[in-house]
């Protein structure tokens, strides 16, 4: 099936066009940089370390537009790359660690949005909300750097 899905002529187009290959990986960055970065903000505002003066349930409404916007054209654009080498994806693991990672990471992303308003009305922080945080932020790093290994280590991408 993958190998079938690679040879596909409008994937085979994909990957022997520089122009549309690097307009999809502008997309996958420009994707994950708002996706990851909108939620690193809020897990900085629940550590502390950023935005103080507004309750977070308020962050999380501004913020919601770049995070799903941007993961949704991250995999969207990360599908397409994906396609032009199907086959050896699927068995790379670098690769499948890293969506593993990503599928983590955005159970937790969902998870902070749905508790942010329970937390505002806490006296304190309660301390799953600093340890969620932090492992936001952790498997974000974790899935880049997975990404990054990809190419390193199966010489993909
Ligand atoms: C939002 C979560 C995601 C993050 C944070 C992410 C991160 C990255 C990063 C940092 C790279 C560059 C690696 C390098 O070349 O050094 C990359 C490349 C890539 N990503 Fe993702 N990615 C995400 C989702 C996806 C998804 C869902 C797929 C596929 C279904 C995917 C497929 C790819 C492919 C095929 C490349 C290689 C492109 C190339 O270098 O030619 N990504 N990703």
């Amino acid at each position: 099936m993958w190998q079938a899905l690679q040879h596909a002529a409008w994937v085979e187009a994909i990957a022997t066009s520089r122009g549309l290959y690097g307009l999809f990986l502008v997309v996958h960055y420009c994707g994950l940089f708002s996706c990851v970065g909108a939620i690193v903000v809020l897990d900085l505002s629940i550590l502390g370390v950023a935005n103080r003066h507004q309750p977070l349930s308020a962050l999380v409404r501004q913020l919601r537009p770049w995070t799903w916007v941007g993961f949704g054209s991250s995999v969207g654009s990360g599908f397409l790359l994906f396609t032009t080498k199907a086959g050896s994806y699927v068995t790379a693991t670098p690769f499948l660690v890293k969506l593993f990672i990503v599928v983590l990471a955005v159970v937790a992303a969902l998870i902070v949005e749905r508790r942010v308003s329970t937390w505002d009305q806490a006296p304190a922080l309660p301390l799953p909300a600093t340890v969620l945080a932090l492992l936001s932020i952790v498997l974000w790093l974790a899935a880049i750097l997975a990404a990054v290994e990809v190419p390193a280590l199966t010489g993909l991408g």
